[in-house]
């Protein structure tokens, strides 16, 4: 419930993206924000007031003279309690309209009219060669050199048959940004790279040992460094989720490859923060082909290889950048995390007991530093991962 309190006025404009402003809203809803929507005549050729009211708990305004307003004068009240205004699908004709400050509509009226402190963010939707055009372009830079967020838009297939720039952002990732918009940009010019997930070990070309992990608290991690105003890079094990909007993913399997990985793009970093529930040892006798069962039974004898630990290799480093290290245990985490911390040789670790974690949505850490440690108490990855990143800048500072 990362919007918990928060409003926000949602407004559409014409264009066939429309149609994702309903899993958006849906999105900023189930994040806990009250949402108004706000619609062009055009937005309504392409999706219901109805369909927006249902799904925001509020009508939908779409008129400059909308008599509900007991002072008519929606353009002005509709904002004056709003925490933000997102125009998603925002179409080329009002990104114009908002760089040469058109009002003929409630929704750009009301745009002119907010009050200077309150963030508008805009998610361009339109086809490639309206993004394209010189006007468009020129329009967007004079955006944001008003001060207005520019989100998206996205390369690929586009609903005219045509492809390039100019998809909407989906909805996901637009809850992602308008949630990252709220939060304080206290790593902003920071580079920090993240790795998470589990590793997996080949026995053979279909069997291998890996762990327990999601990856979820290492992926909370990046998009919190990424909604705190860092370049983040993720270095991920196989998982099942979704790379964090704006974040650079790399995919590895094994322990090794993350290592390499992790040691090519080291030297850039500000921040490293190592969450990846890497495996300790690799099969060193692994088999190119399907190891086929015996009929008398016979198991195979599997060699087992150290594998490099990347976080004290990183924490040795003569131009180190600030290591955070996790420790998964499954026992006297407050003895153990201790001493993982001295063992790895970094300023931060981060506890937690491995089978309350993997997997689940939530956590409960405690971090270790040379004064000590502190518990962050049971609460959503996520929200636990801005508390961990606002930890790691207060002592960046
Ligand atoms: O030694 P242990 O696996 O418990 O240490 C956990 C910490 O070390 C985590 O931060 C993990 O990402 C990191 N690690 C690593 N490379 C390894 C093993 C662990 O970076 N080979």
């Amino acid at each position: 419930m990362e919007l918990a309190g928060k409003s926000i006025v949602l407004g559409l404009t014409g264009g066939i993206a429309c149609y994702k402003a309903a899993e958006l809203a849906r999105g900023l809803v189930k994040q806990g924000a009250s949402v108004q929507v706000v619609m062009t005549q055009a937005a309504m050729h392409f999706i219901t007031p109805v369909t927006m009211q249902a799904l925001t708990g509020k009508p939908v305004h779409f008129d400059q003279w909308d008599a509900r307003i007991p002072n008519n004068m929606p353009h002005i009240d509709l904002t004056r309690d709003a925490d933000a205004i997102v125009v998603a699908p925002c179409s080329a004709d009002f990104i114009s309209k908002l760089v040469h400050g058109g009002c003929d509509d409630l929704l750009s009226t009301l745009c002119l009219a907010r009050p200077s402190t309150l963030p508008l963010l805009v998610a361009p939707a339109m086809n490639v060669e309206m993004w394209e055009n010189p006007a468009t372009v020129r329009n967007v830079r004079q955006l944001e050199q008003d001060g207005i967020a520019v989100l998206g838009p996205d390369v690929g297939d586009q609903a005219c048959g045509e492809t390039g720039m100019g998809r909407m952002l989906e909805p996901e990732d637009l809850v992602e940004e308008i949630c990252a918009a709220f939060q304080p940009k206290l790593l902003r010019g920071k580079r920090v790279l993240v790795t998470a997930g589990p590793t997996f070990e080949p026995i053979d070309p279909v069997r291998g040992i890996t762990n327990l992990s999601s990856g979820k608290m290492g992926y909370a991690i990046a998009r919190a460094a990424r909604a705190a105003g860092a370049e983040v890079m993720l270095v991920s094990g196989p998982t099942a989720l979704t790379t964090p909007a704006g974040v650079q993913r790399i995919n590895v399997q094994t322990a090794e490859q993350m290592y390499d990985v992790v040691m090519s793009h080291i030297d850039t970093q500000d921040v490293f923060v190592a969450v990846a529930a890497v495996a300790d040892w690799r099969v060193a006798n692994l088999s190119e082909q399907k190891i086929k069962k015996t009929a008398d039974d016979a198991f195979p004898k599997l060699e087992f290889a150290l594998n490099p630990d990347i976080l004290a290799e990183v924490a040795a480093l003569p131009n180190k950048p600030y290591c955070v290290g996790f420790a998964a245990e499954s026992e006297n985490l407050l003895q153990n995390g201790a001493a993982k911390r001295q063992k790895k040789g970094v300023p931060l670790l981060v506890g937690n007991i491995g089978h309350h974690t993997f997997g689940k949505d939530q956590n409960e850490l405690v971090l270790f530093d040379e004064k000590g440690h502190t518990q962050l108490p049971l609460a959503d990855k996520q929200q636990l991962a801005h508390q961990l990143v606002a930890e790691i800048a207060k002592r960046l500072a």
